[in-house]
This record gives structure tokens, C-alpha cells and sequence, in this order.
């Protein structure tokens, strides 16, 4: 298995383009599905995710091309099979579960195998569930597999117990074929999926309220494929923020929406920061204030959970006290004891860390538990001084597009080696 070895220590400085995002770009790829004929996306990241979804949508029947030099990719839908989504596909990606609202809008039928436990929690699909319910679905667990059907799907009043960006999604992509008119409450308001529903819209659907807590769809007969452009990735935007800022370099992010990362600059600037940003680009430079914050986890416009991991390992080498509290997910610490092999002082009470700020950290041999804990530890790295070597990279794959040759752009000494025992 590859891992990194990175030699920490260097100011990172210097401009990076930001590749489309991950999490829009998975529920609209699975979204292609609900119009027949060819959809072409742009601005699609090579990941690991992206080709794991276009694999489950190939099982499905769709024919698919993909240009990963342009980030272009073609989808063929001419007919659809209801087919079982296997285990293999779903256990390393939840987001296999979005299958489930085209699938039944389209054919009245869906199953896919329950996504288990993963590294960051329990991550139940109920709320997805009792939507598809409300709707008019049927569901049926048996032998680990969720299967749902419906004769027709019928609009309907549905508020979420919890905000959820995967149940909004899936529930909006069921919602626009249903019967009648459906309102969503408590919706999720991430530009993910916001870019859901512009992709949605531009197909003929009819949504009002995307980006607010309440959504309302309107179903239409059929939809028709378009082409679309996929929104730049917020979170890869802060992690590399974050590598300047950990480094005290200059870094300078383009192709960006500066409005999707507004808390992440919120908090940089409160940490001694300067933050410049234009229309497409933002830029972050030390100061001689920098100083550890208060960051609490909270859905969209809040701090997002997924940065949570990186902005607790810049906390722990700024002066003074950072506190970190992760409202979303119960079990997303697991960085933490990683970080402490490599010198952080991080105490853990509950949903809450604290970190008392240390000058530096020391490089160690670490391991990833999953893909932000995994970006925390290449966070690390490039502060601590000495070799780090990181092992199960395969975490990071998943969701960042060339992270290594990204890094190296702006100056971080890090290597992608290949084989290796663990
Ligand atoms: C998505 C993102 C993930 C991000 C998360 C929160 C994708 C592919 N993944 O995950 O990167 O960290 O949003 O911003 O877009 N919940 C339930 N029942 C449900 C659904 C969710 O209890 O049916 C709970 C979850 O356990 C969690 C909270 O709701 O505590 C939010 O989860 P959700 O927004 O659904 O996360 P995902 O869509 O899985």
C-alpha cells in the first residue's frame, strides 16, 4: 500500500486551483439517472468516491465515459435496471444510498444493501426512510439489504428530525417525479445541495427555497438531460488554507466561491489571520497575533464537520488555547491520538477537545482513520519537524484530487510511495 513521507517544516507559498466538489458532485451524478439520454458534467474530481458512484450507476445500466484529464464526464442513460446494489459498492461509500430517490422515482422499486457503522459514528438512514415513507414508499429490511417501492410516489409534507444533507438530497431527487407537490423542513442548506437542486432545475425540475431550511418541489412528468458544471469543493478549499496557515506561508486558493468558506474565514481571522479574498479567489498570510479560537461544528453556513480534524490541528500548534466541539458526529476524535504521537497536547471531554498549543510537532509514523482525520495528519506533517510517514493514504484518495502533486506546487516536501509492508 502507498503512503506519504512528508518533511515538514517548510512555508508553503503560492497559488492552488481548487478541483470541483466531491459532495456535489456524487447526488448529481446519481441524479443523472432520472433523465433519459446523455448528461455530460464538468469540473467532476478523479476520486475514488466519484468512480466507486459511477460504478454503482453502471450497475444500474447507465453507460459512462470519463475524461479525468478535463474532469469531464459523459453519462448514457437509455434504460434502467432496478438492480440490488451490492455490498462491496456500499460498504466504502455511504453515499451509495442516494441510488435509493431516483431509483424509486423512476422505477417504483429500489434496494440497496444498509450502509453499516463507519469510522465517524453510526450514521443512521432513517430519515431518509421515513421521507421515501411519507411519500407513499414501502420499506423493507431483510437480510441487510433496505428495499423500498412504491406504485406511485405522491408529493407530501415531510420535516427532517435533524438536518441532513444526504436525506435532503436523496428526498429531493425522489420528490422531483412524484405526484403533486412536496415541502421538505428542516432541509439542509450545504451548497451541495444547492447545486443539487440547480442541476435538478436546469433538467425542468421545479424547486423553490433551495438554500433555505424549507424546500418545496413541485413534480413534473419527466426530465430531460442537460449539460452542468460542477461547484468548486469548499472543503479541499480549507484544507490547503489551513497548509499555509499551519506553515505561516501565504497561500493563495482560486476557483473558489469565498462565500462557501466564509466561517472557515471567520475563524482564521479570529486565530490572527489575514484573510483577503476577490470574487473567485481567496488568500490567507500570518500575522504576529496568531492565538488558538473557539470552533463549534454546526450544518451550513456554520463551521463545517468536515473541517473540523484540520482546524483542530492548526488550533494545536497556535499559542494559547483552542477548543474544538463537534456537534454533528459522535466518534470524529479519531486524529486525536495520532496527533499526539506526534507531540499535541489535546485533551478530549466528551464531544469537546482542547488544545494547549505546542511550537511545533515531531514527525512520527502515523496512520489515517478516515479521510478528514486523514487530512489532519497530512496537515500535521508539513508542520512537524522531522520525516513523517503516513500510512492508509487510501482514506485520503477518496475525497482529494492529486493532494501530493497539489502540495508540491506550492513548495511542501511530500512523496506518494509506492508498496510498503502496512
Ligand atoms: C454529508 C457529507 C459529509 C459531511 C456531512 C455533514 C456527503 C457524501 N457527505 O454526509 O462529508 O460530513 O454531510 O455535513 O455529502 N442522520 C441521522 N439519520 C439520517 C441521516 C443523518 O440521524 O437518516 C444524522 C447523522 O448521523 C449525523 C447528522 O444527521 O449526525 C448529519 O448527517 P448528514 O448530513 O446526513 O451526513 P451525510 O449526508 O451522511
Amino acid at each position: 500500500m502507498d503512503y506519504y513521507r512528508i518533511q515538514g517544516g517548510t512555508p508553503l507559498e503560492g497559488s492552488v486551483r481548487i478541483s470541483g466538489a466531491k459532495n456535489a458532485a456524487l447526488p448529481i451524478i446519481v441524479a443523472s439517472l432520472l433523465a433519459d439520454g446523455e448528461t455530460v458534467l464538468e469540473n467532476v474530481p478523479n476520486l475514488m468516491d466519484i468512480r466507486t458512484i459511477i460504478r454503482v450507476i453502471e450497475y444500474l445500466g447507465a453507460r459512462t465515459e470519463f475524461d479525468t484529464q478535463r474532469n469531464l464526464l459523459r453519462i448514457r442513460v437509455e434504460s434502467l435496471k432496478n438492480a440490488e446494489v451490492p455490498y462491496e459498492l456500499v460498504k466504502t461509500m455511504r453515499a451509495s444510498i442516494y441510488v435509493m430517490g431516483p431509483l424509486l422515482a423512476r422505477t417504483g422499486e429500489s434496494t440497496v444493501s444498509l450502509p453499516g457503522g463507519c469510522a465517524i459514528g453510526e450514521r443512521p438512514v432513517d430519515i431518509h426512510l421515513s421521507g421515501f415513507e411519507a411519500m407513499g414508499a414501502r420499506i423493507d429490511l431483510e437480510h441487510g439489504n433496505i428495499r423500498a417501492s412504491a406504485s406511485s410516489l405522491s408529493g407530501a409534507q415531510f420535516a427532517m428530525r435533524k438536518v441532513s444533507v444526504g436525506a435532503t438530497a436523496n428526498l429531493m431527487m425522489a420528490a422531483v417525479l412524484a405526484k403533486g407537490t412536496t415541502v421538505l423542513e428542516n432541509c439542509a442548506m450545504e451548497p451541495d445541495v444547492v447545486d443539487l437542486g440547480s442541476f435538478l432545475m436546469k433538467m425542468g425540475a421545479r424547486i423553490s427555497g433551495l438554500g433555505t431550511d424549507r424546500i418545496e418541489i413541485e413534480g413534473v412528468e419527466k426530465l430531460s438531460p442537460v449539460t452542468y458544471s460542477v461547484i468548486p469543493d469548499r472543503i479541499e478549499a480549507g484544507t490547503f488554507l489551513i497548509a499555509g496557515a499551519i506553515t505561516r506561508g501565504k497561500i493563495t486558493i482560486n476557483g473558489v466561491i469565498p462565500d462557501h468558506i466564509a466561517a472557515l474565514l471567520g475563524t482564521l481571522g479570529e486565530m490572527g489571520y489575514r484573510v483577503e479574498s476577490g470574487n473567485d479567489w481567496v488568500s490567507v498570510s500570518p500575522t504576529n497575533r496568531i492565538t488558538g479560537t473557539i470552533v463549534r461544528t454546526h450544518p451550513f453556513p456554520g463551521f463545517p464537520t468536515d473541517l473540523q480534524a484540520p482546524i483542530m490541528t492548526l488550533g494545536s500548534t497556535s499559542p494559547g488555547l483552542h477548543v474544538v466541539i463537534e456537534t454533528i458526529f459522535e466518534n470524529r476524535f479519531t486524529h486525536v491520538p495520532e496527533l499526539r504521537r506526534m507531540g499535541a497536547d489535546i485533551t478530549i471531554e466528551g464531544n469537546v477537545a482542547i488544545a494547549r498549543g505546542v511550537e511545533s510537532l515531531s514527525a512520527a509514523p502515523v496512520m489515517m482513520s478516515d479521510l478528514r482525520a486523514g487530512a489532519a495528519l497530512v496537515l500535521a506533517a508539513l508542520q512537524a519537524k522531522g520525516i513523517t510517514e503516513i500510512r492508509r493514504i487510501y482514506h485520503c484518495d477518496r475525497g482529494y484530487e492529486d493532494l501530493d502533486g497539489k502540495l508540491r506546487s506550492i513548495g511542501a516536501v511530500i512523496e506518494r510511495v509506492s508498496g510498503g509492508s502496512f
